[in-house]
């Protein structure tokens, strides 16, 4: 940095508010200045975000996205000709991570070449030192590095990085903070997700979240249903609400409401059409719950309550908190009070010390319970947690024990399948089939796929749609009244 930005960025750091979001919002007008004067000397400002993981993951990317539009950048699609390119990561698995050092493998010659390139890395992988040292090691055109708790502070640290030309690196280990109201910026218009909590507190022994993104904490509900409302008045149809385990839902505020009573005033508001919500913790999934979901129409009819394993010993040692027998009973009670709910689930194969017993435990519950669908995943070590410490089973075995539940699963799921073929049902349309022109492709309550054929501007509309022949796990439809099928 020479004398004259030093003594410039001195000067933008000491007039910068303290508090949150203003913060954010005088760093996202310095770097907007920037890159209008970086513009005249042929800077293209144009950012990409890649997000890899799950919906929280997608959510991080879209306030990402939002912020970089606030500071002047352009939104690319494309790699080759981006000036930002920021990485939202997921590292609950070993292969998650894998794939990013592959996709930032890919991107040094661009990195290298590129004048003034910046490339980022933030989310629940940088929360891992050993990830960020290697990253800060092998990888030194990475000029970005942050984590879960400080997202919210790209503006300040990307203005660090514009103005000092150098490698920025911060990492919190935790936060009690949650900054409000700061730019997002939807990828679907007719679709948004709302974090509800952040954080878990349930520390499951295979599981590395509660390391990565910190301890609970719930946001208040006065905040959300602003969010939400917001959201509706911007053309949403359909709401997501995200939490680690959403049935914990305000335990940390002091007389704060419960998730079902949270749910419950969300499904109120007006205009709204479809609300999901990801993920409940089958230990504490309440019968209020239930019925709250029963009585509005608008909750979908598609409940995911991950088992991970189906053996009450396993389930023991994942310090999960229920057993098979009441996994299996919750399921029941599900199924006799929302008879129309699609039951998915995640199951982890291999976890230490599991034995054929427990395996078979894990059969059982997917044949009994009859999940319309299953994530399946093998196990894998995460340094750091209880269970990576403890005897793993041998991967030929956790092989074919994987290749066994998946053939269960799909027996399952079969028997379930094309059970609404025939009737209309209402679909929100999610986009245009990339493979066949004039085809729709969309979603019902029950989040299964329907293709059907319909004009372009359908998309993002709830349409009527016969569901006139099942193909297994989608449905192929027509538009209700717009063909000449016999109409049920
Ligand atoms: N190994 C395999 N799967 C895991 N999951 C979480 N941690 C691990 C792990 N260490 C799965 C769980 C969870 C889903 C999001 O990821 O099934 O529900
Ligand atoms: Fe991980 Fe368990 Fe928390 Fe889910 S509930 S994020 S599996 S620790």
């Amino acid at each position: 940095m020479n004398k004259e930005t030093k003594t410039i960025y001195d000067a933008v750091l000491r007039e910068a508010p303290e508090e949150e979001p203003a913060r954010q919002y005088y760093f996202m007008e310095r770097v907007r200045e920037l890159v209008e004067l970086k513009k005249s000397e042929g800077y293209t400002a144009a950012a990409m975000v890649n997000v890899i993981g799950c919906q929280m993951s997608a959510k991080d990317g879209e306030k990402l996205q939002g912020i970089l539009e606030r500071c002047g950048y352009r939104s690319s699609t494309d790699a080759d000709d981006s000036d930002i390119i920021l990485f939202t990561t997921c590292t609950v698995r070993e292969n998650a991570n894998q794939k990013l050092y592959g996709r930032i493998g890919r991107l040094k010659h661009q990195a290298e070449r590129r004048e003034g390139m910046i490339l980022g890395i933030t989310g629940c992988m940088m929360q891992e030192k050993d990830e960020v040292e290697t990253i800060q090691k092998k990888y030194p055109y990475v000029k970005l590095i942050f984590g879960t708790h400080n997202i919210y502070k790209l503006a300040e640290l990307l203005y660090s990085t514009l103005m000092r030309e150098k490698r920025t690196v911060e990492i919190i280990e935790d936060t009690k903070l949650i900054v409000e109201d700061l730019p997002s910026e939807r990828r679907y218009r007719f679709k948004g997700a709302v974090n509800i909590s952040y954080g878990c507190n349930n520390f499951c022994t295979y599981c590395i979240v509660p390391y990565v993104r910190g301890r609970e904490k719930s946001r208040s509900a006065a905040d959300i249903l602003r969010e939400c409302e917001r959201l509706v008045q911007d053309g949403a149809k359909e709401i997501t609400l995200l939490g680690q385990n959403v049935n914990s839902y305000g335990k940390d505020l002091n007389g704060g409401y419960s998730f079902p009573e949270l749910l419950r005033m969300v499904a109120g508001l007006p205009g709204l059409r479809r609300i999901r919500f990801m993920t409940p913790n089958p230990k504490d999934f309440s019968d209020e719950l239930i019925e709250v979901i029963r009585q509005h129409e608008n909750i979908c009819r598609h409940i995911h309550l991950p088992m991970q394993s189906g053996s009450s010993d396993v389930l023991k040692r994942m310090n999960r908190h229920y057993t098979k027998e009441s996994y299996l009973e919750l399921a029941r009670k599900i199924r006799t009070k929302l008879p129309d709910v699609t039951l998915t689930t995640d199951i982890i194969v291999g976890f230490p010390g599991e034995s054929d017993a427990d395996f078979q435990d894990t059969i059982d519950v997917v044949r009994e319970a009859g999940f319309d669908s299953a994530f399946t995943f093998l196990y894998s070590r995460r340094t750091g947690t209880p269970a990576a410490s403890w005897e793993a089973v041998p991967e030929p075995v956790m092989k074919e024990r994987f290749e066994r539940l998946l053939s269960a699963v799909r027996e399952s799921a079969a028997e379930r399948e094309g059970k609404d073929e025939g009737r209309i049902m209402e679909v929100l349309v999610e986009e245009k089939n990339a493979e066949r022109q004039g085809m729709l492709t969309g979603r019902l309550s029950n989040n299964i796929l329907v293709h059907f054929e319909g004009p372009d501007e359908l998309v993002g509309e709830m349409a009527r749609v016969k569901l006139e022949r099942s193909m297994g796990f989608y449905y192929i439809g027509c538009l209700a009244g717009a063909c000449d099928c016999p109409q049920t």
